[in-house]
């Protein structure tokens, strides 16, 4: 994560604009510490995707208990007959686009004569995912562009392109990583930033069974306890300092009040964490925990609110067999 030089990589067909310079490490240090000095501690879920934790995420995607993106990979791969989105000359812009493999399936079902028109913006704060997936996307297809934007999509609404008619695509039910505050504020600002025509195409992962949604945080193998530990890595290199990711053990659960799986780092001893190179100290007691993930699981209500507060017109729904993810096609009153 390049929070200190301004970049722009242009690669034939492929541009990519570095954003996070704008943020600056100082805030973004400043960010981290007050969670991290808060009385129950926390950093934010955007760290974990450092190019390892991208990594690691992908791994996630493939393992058998981690339902959510094959399940949403089914209703992607087939929607598009149903939808009705007209593609002519659109800008499709992907928030949170990490390795690009759904947008992909996207685009398979678009003819080609329409995929020169389109122009592809995948914004996300790795820019190592950035570069690979978009390396990856113009060899398959004929696009008229991609412009790759690295930034912070909580933070830096105004670097989204403007031009043209826009359909934003956010999957992986990301949206779900927000506390509900984040959530009506970041879809009230989207909601302002389109226009009448535009679309919104949003991935959510729905309530269900709690084993279910158990296990898929805490799968055998321990891939999602070396993604959340990998978020202390990241920690270490923003902020100088020195955690010992194996201090820490791996916790998951549904929070059935708030519809939430948690993720937390729990001190496994008691210790003094330095931190700006020994400039200040933290201290954990044995047992203490760092909230590092929510991950809000969601409701038809849910679907309801999120178009009152954006201000869209509801236009569709998709679903799986089981009803446990829903793609939901809004477009801007
Ligand atoms: N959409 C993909 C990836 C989901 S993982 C899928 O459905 O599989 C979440 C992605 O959002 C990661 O690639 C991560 O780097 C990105 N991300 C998380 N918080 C972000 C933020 N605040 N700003 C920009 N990107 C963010
Ligand atoms: C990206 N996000 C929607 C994933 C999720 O399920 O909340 C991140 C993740 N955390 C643990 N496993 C996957």
């Amino acid at each position: 994560m390049n929070y200190i030089e301004e970049q722009i990589i242009s690669i034939g067909k492929i541009r990519i604009e570095n954003h996070l310079a704008d943020i600056g490490i100082d805030a973004v240090k400043e960010e981290i510490i007050k969670g991290l000095c808060a009385p129950e501690k926390y950093i934010s879920s955007k760290f974990f995707y450092d190019e390892k934790g991208s990594r690691l995420f992908e791994q996630i995607t493939q393992l058998d208990e981690y339902y959510p993106t094959r399940t949403e990979k089914s209703i992607l791969s087939t929607f598009i007959k149903n939808a009705n989105i007209n593609f002519q000359n659109l800008s499709i812009i992907e928030l949170g686009s990490g390795d690009s493999s759904k947008i992909k399936l996207l685009l398979k079902q678009i003819p080609v004569e329409l995929l020169k028109s389109i122009r592809y913006f995948p914004v996300d704060i790795s820019q190592s995912a950035i570069l690979k997936s978009s390396e990856e996307l113009i060899k398959e297809f004929d696009l008229e562009s991609i412009t790759g934007i690295v930034a912070d999509f909580v933070h830096q609404f105004s670097v989204l392109p403007k031009a043209g008619k826009r359909l934003f695509c956010f999957f992986g039910s990301t949206i779900g990583n927000f506390t509900k505050k984040e959530q009506n504020r970041f879809i009230t600002e989207l909601g302002n930033e389109m226009q009448t025509g535009d679309a919104f195409l949003l991935g959510m992962d729905m309530v269900k069974d709690i084993t279910v949604l158990e296990n898929a945080y805490n799968d055998i193998k321990g891939v999602t306890a070396a993604f959340n530990k990998n978020i202390l890595n990241v920690i270490n290199l923003l902020c100088n300092a020195n955690f010992n990711v194996d201090d820490f053990e791996h916790i998951a659960f549904y929070n059935q009040a708030e519809n939430r799986i948690e993720m937390h780092l729990k001190a496994l001893k008691e210790m003094d964490i330095s931190l700006n190179s020994g400039l200040d100290t933290l201290h954990f007691i044995k047992g203490e925990k760092i909230h590092t993930e929510n991950s809000h699981k969601f409701t038809d209500k849910d679907v309801e609110i999120i178009g009152e507060y954006g201000n869209f017109h509801l236009k569709n729904v998709f679903t799986d067999k089981n009803k446990w993810f829903k793609l939901v096609y809004f477009e801007k009153k």
